[in-house]
């Protein structure tokens, strides 16, 4: 007996949307073997037909009009690669309220309108999968989702953005300014020509808000959450943080605060210690380690990018839908209320790094120290190299557990110092595992 078939409508053949399709074709006995359904690709919407790709798109499966997709009745999934939001946010909605299941990649439309997706979901009966939104080729979804469903999620933390990965890392180990390793990460083509949402840490943040809504069946808002990027790293400081024993990477930290049920969502450039296993993340790569109650420390690792894996991750969620399109039930988000509110970005702990440009006299050191105590914040260590200029000295405090706020604020009151040049530079240090 023949298999039945999974009637599928594609929207977008970019990178991974031709992926979908390339590896579809190219494990189809396998898939049909392990899901029972063949999965057919009856449809593909395209923004422009005539443009050259790496892989054929079939003239007879085209259409420049995404309605198409969601008036065809013989459609039972769509899958949602267009990228942005508007129109994203349209197509998904129509496809949920047709009765179509949808599978999508977009972390934008997810972290900026998910709530409002997930209810229109819950209200069709009709699910949303989106493994492929966040960390790529790294299981990440259906790993909270499912396999640690027994675990209240302690913390998250990653490096999940590939771009920015590489860039930190090309600084750390070739010794190359921001602007060159990012040109090379262009020249690569794993920065975007528009690179402004990887290196700006809104990439992260919008993985970052999607992994802590799941982990705590409450969706996080966006505006709630502290985001900084890589623009700023200097060199200055990945060598300051190697001689104190510490790797600089772009960290996304989803953390619960046992007590008050807050949820503690942020992504910045922090220091890792050289020994801690994130530390040995390099190039594109992603890595994720999550902290359950039950079952402890686990780590997910593998590309957070490109067409393959991303393909890998939405062909799973097609084949999920297979399995259960007869299903009328369940959004793909389970709200549950168990835990609180974002945490203010103020009243987050942590170990800091901080540099300032300061005039080499004497009392600066104490001055700076003064303003330190007057405020609380302890000091771990202090280095100052010799070798600097004569009239200006970076001096290198490494300070303790203190919340973001008061030392910010400190932080404030050091550069309006008269012998103070340039903005301090202020970075986290995560001890996390
Ligand atoms: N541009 C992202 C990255 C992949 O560099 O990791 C897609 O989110």
């Amino acid at each position: 007996m023949s298999a039945p078939i999974l009637k599928i409508g594609l929207a977008g053949f970019g990178n991974v949307g031709a992926g979908v399709f390339k590896n579809i074709e190219k494990n189809r006995h396998l898939l049909q073997e392990r899901t029972g359904h063949n999965l057919v690709i009856t449809r593909i919407a395209v923004r422009d037909a005539s443009k050259a790709r790496t892989v054929e798109l079939p003239p007879e499966l085209v259409t420049t009009n995404l309605d198409e997709l969601v008036q065809d009745e013989e459609i039972d999934l769509i899958v949602e690669l267009i990228g942005g939001i508007d129109r994203a946010f349209e197509l998904v909605k129509d496809s949920l309220e047709s009765g179509k299941a949808v599978v999508t990649g977009n972390k934008a439309l997810l972290a900026e309108r998910g709530q409002e997706l997930f209810a229109i979901a819950e209200k069709c009966g009709r699910p949303i999968y989106y493994e492929a939104a966040v960390a790529g080729g790294i299981p990440i979804i259906k790993t909270v989702q499912e396999s640690l469903i027994g675990n209240h999620i302690q913390s998250v933390v990653g490096i999940i953005n590939g771009t920015c990965n590489y860039i930190l890392t090309r600084m750390t180990e070739a010794g190359l300014g921001y602007p060159e390793a990012l040109g090379e990460a262009q020249q690569l083509g794993y920065a975007e020509s528009d690179p402004t949402l990887d290196v700006n840490g809104w990439d992260a943040a919008h993985k970052a808000v999607i992994l802590a809504s799941l982990s705590y069946g409450c969706w996080v808002p966006c505006d709630q959450i502290h985001v900084e990027g890589i623009e700023n790293v200097q060199r200055t400081d990945i060598g300051f943080a190697d001689k104190l024993g510490y790797t600089i990477k772009l960290l996304a930290v989803i953390q619960l605060h046992d007590e008050s049920g807050d949820i503690e969502v942020r992504v910045q450039p922090s220091l890792i210690a050289n020994d801690h296993i994130l530390a040995s993340v390099k190039g594109v790569y992603n890595a994720i380690l999550v902290q359950g109650d039950v079952v402890g420390q686990t780590l997910f690792y593998g590309s957070g990018a490109g067409q393959d894996p991303t393909s890998s991750s939405v062909i799973a969620d097609i084949a999920d839908a297979s399995a259960r399109i007869e299903s009328r039930d369940g959004s793909g988000f389970v709200t549950h209320g168990l835990y609180g509110n974002p945490l203010p970005i103020e009243q987050s702990v942590s170990k800091y790094y901080l540099r300032v440009e300061a005039e080499d006299r004497p009392g600066v050191l104490a001055r700076i120290a003064t303003v330190l105590g007057e405020n609380d914040i302890g000091i771990l260590s202090v280095i100052q190299p010799e070798d600097h200029d004569k009239e200006y000295a970076p001096i290198v405090l490494m300070l303790h557990y203190a919340p973001f706020g008061v030392v910010r604020e400190a932080i404030n009151q050091i550069a309006g110092m008269d012998c103070i040049r340039e903005e301090p530079v202020l970075l986290r240090v995560e001890n996390v595992g």
